[in-house]
């Protein structure tokens, strides 16, 4: 039976699996729906214009699948899209439906971490391009200090499941050096793209002990508690039968059998052409 009313969780491929486990653990009363888009996935190296243009064609599909609320389970989405989306499409094709992101929610907390008042951030090359780290953290914790370190190749080995062989090894390295050596003192790292949770026990390998690794599933779904818990006008326009559904633009067979790295579940997922 399909759901009247789920809620819409997006990424541009698998890594919003790592944030749809924490939510539906937070939150297992609702519905919802992921989609992957995995025939155009990654986003990460592609143009504001490009991911903007992608993420709203998926915004659409939610819409038209009953969705209320979608949360862009992607930081390059988040960063690049998502801000257009909510401030010129929504008036105009939805105004009583919500588009959310995950990088305000990360962004509120993130500081809260740090001892030093420094901290890296590694990310996609878009979501560092962008500067929404800095920014957004910035309204939150002026005082502290946002290093950033693009990961170009974290995504793509992830999704071509190469990351646990030993040449990502030189990849992972690489970049926690880098970022360590830009700012002496930090003690947080947080991992600003939803694929990089996979590489977290390589990354640590890497790490001093002291200091902290955070990735978002968590931080998203006690953020989406909270935003339903002020937003009851949303919170009962969404449905509540403990379904999830997957759709991914792909292969569903491919989907399948990646997805439960990510998920920790197996998926059974459909296939969807966008046009
Ligand atoms: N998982 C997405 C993110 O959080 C990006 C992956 C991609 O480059 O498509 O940024």
């Amino acid at each position: 039976m399909q759901s009247e009313n789920p809620i819409g969780v997006f990424d541009s491929g698998y890594g919003g699996l790592t944030v749809l486990k924490e939510v539906v653990n937070k939150l297992p009363q609702y519905d919802y729906i992921y989609l992957g888009d995995n025939a155009r996935t990654p986003y990460g190296n592609r143009s504001f214009d490009t991911v903007y243009h992608y993420t709203l064609q998926c915004v659409k599909w939610f819409f038209d699948k009953g969705c209320k609320l979608v949360i862009l389970a992607c930081n390059t989405a988040s960063a690049k899209a998502l801000r257009t989306i909510q401030q010129n499409d929504l008036p105009k094709i939805a105004p009583d439906r919500r588009v959310l992101g995950v990088i305000r929610p990360t962004a509120e907390i993130i500081g809260n971490f740090s001892d030093t008042k420094s901290i890296g951030v590694l990310a996609t090359p878009g979501t560092v391009a962008s500067d929404s780290y800095p920014m957004e953290i910035g309204k939150f914790f002026p005082e502290l200090k946002v290093y950033q370190e693009a990961c170009n190749m974290w995504v793509p080995l992830i999704e071509n499941n190469e990351h646990l062989n030993h040449g990502a090894d030189y990849f992972i390295k690489k970049h926690i050096h880098n970022i360590l050596g830009k700012g002496k003192d930090i003690d947080v790292l947080l991992l600003g793209c939803t694929h990089y949770p996979l590489l977290i026990d390589k990354i640590k390998e890497y790490l001093p002990v002291s200091v902290k690794l955070i990735s978002q599933g968590q931080i998203v779904a006690d953020s989406l508690a909270d935003y339903l818990h002020r937003h009851p006008e949303i919170e009962t326009a969404c449905s509540k039968g403990s379904r999830t559904e997957f759709f991914t633009t792909d292969s569903s067979t491919d989907f399948d059998n990646h997805a439960k790295m990510f998920y920790g579940t197996e998926i059974i997922s459909k296939h969807i052409d966008l046009q």
